[in-house]
């Protein structure tokens, strides 16, 4: 193995394309394994890490390999590592701290990884991670999902909603979904049941006595999801603001948890009116809700949608795609 690699560098926020750069292969800590990066998936997240949109919540120091989740093998294993092995095919998103699947190679605790599910290629696999941990964590750890109950997901037809929607589907909800007409179809066949053209139908008006609302839009459109929950439900967002409960529960400094108070009294206000409870949710690395996960793409419960793949070299090009906001599913970079 060479102990150089080519990764996908930000030296500075606000950079508008990572250079692609030489550097030194990163070295293992003792819970680490190490991964030839074979496939990543493009998440908004990356682009809000370039604009420095994140820094409030997650300050990073240059010079940073971006890319936040992968599929790959294991070349090297750390040695207090004891459940993985060289060449076992892997997936995972590494903790926010230690980020950086746009390389060859990843330095990642083993605790963040999972086995690969057999029946997806590196390329499929690479789809899951961030997008699959956010969804299960919104609909399964915080909604609490339950058989026969009403969830709306917004944007059913991007990264997250393409997953969300099986996933809420599987635990036997009733899913209503917003997207564009060109992609109805699509997200009838992962599980919609009432579909939304957000162009032209209010889902406000056009939904009420909802569970849950899973909002990955924020702004207007999370304050409206509070008029179509019954009292009693509740709205997750990934897109609106963090409220002063997350700020205490993530250790916000408390200047910070006043800002975020102050910045959320609208959200804080509807909640008390609706009686419906509002959660910020910034998605956690966990390897064993990966293999849950993996489960589940195997029994065949649920499937990765790609819009397109990149190679390594045309990352600049995957990011542009992704930043217009219309992906049907997820966005690939292919690892050389
Ligand atoms: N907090 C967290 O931990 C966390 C984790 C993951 C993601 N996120 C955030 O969640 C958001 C969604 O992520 P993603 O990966 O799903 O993004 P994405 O794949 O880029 O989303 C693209 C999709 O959004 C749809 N869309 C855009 N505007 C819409 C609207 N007004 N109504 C309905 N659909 C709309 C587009 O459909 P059309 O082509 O029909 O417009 C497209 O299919 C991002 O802001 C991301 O940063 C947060």
């Amino acid at each position: 193995m060479s102990e150089k690699m080519q990764a996908a560098l930000l030296t500075h926020y606000g950079q508008v394309t990572p250079l692609i750069k030489t550097v030194p292969v990163p070295t293992l800590r003792v819970t680490d394994v190490l991964v030839k990066i074979r496939a990543a998936s493009l998440n908004p997240i990356d682009l809000k890490t370039m604009a420095g949109g994140l820094k409030f919540l997650l300050p990073y120091r240059m010079p940073l390999i971006l890319g936040s989740d992968f599929a790959g093998e294991i070349v090297a294993v750390g040695n207090q590592v004891t459940q993985f092995r060289v060449g076992d095919a892997v997936y995972g998103r590494p903790r926010k701290s230690r980020i950086g699947t746009f390389a060859e190679y990843l330095a990642v605790d083993a605790a963040d990884i999972a086995l690969k599910p057999r029946n997806l290629t590196f390329n499929e696999a690479a789809a899951i991670p961030l997008v699959g941990l956010t969804s299960y964590q919104a609909l399964h750890d915080i909604l609490r999902v339950k058989h026969g109950q009403k969830v709306l997901i917004q944007a059913g037809a991007g990264g997250i909603g393409t997953i969300a929607i099986q996933l809420a589907t599987y635990l036997g909800a009733q899913v209503a979904t917003t997207t564009s007409p060109k992609n109805f179809a699509l997200v009838r066949s992962l599980g919609a049941d009432r579909v939304i053209d957000y162009h032209n139908e209010d889902f406000a008006t056009a939904l009420t006595d909802y569970d849950a609302v899973f909002d990955t839009l924020g702004g207007k459109s999370l304050e409206q999801a509070f008029s179509v929950v019954k009292r009693g439900g509740q709205v997750v967002s990934i897109s609106g603001l963090p409220n002063v409960r997350f700020a205490k529960a993530y250790g916000l400094p408390l200047w910070k948890q006043g800002v975020l108070g102050i910045a959320t009294h609208r959200l804080t206000r509807l909640e008390r009116q609706s009686g419906v409870a509002y959660h910020f949710l910034f998605m956690a690395p966990s390897g064993e809700e990966l293999a849950l996960l993996a489960a589940l793409i195997t029994a065949g419960k649920l499937r990765p949608v790609i819009d397109r793949t990149f190679q390594f070299r045309d990352l600049d090009q995957a990011l542009v795609y992704s930043k217009r906001g219309h992906a049907r599913g997820k966005v690939i970079v292919e690892l050389p």
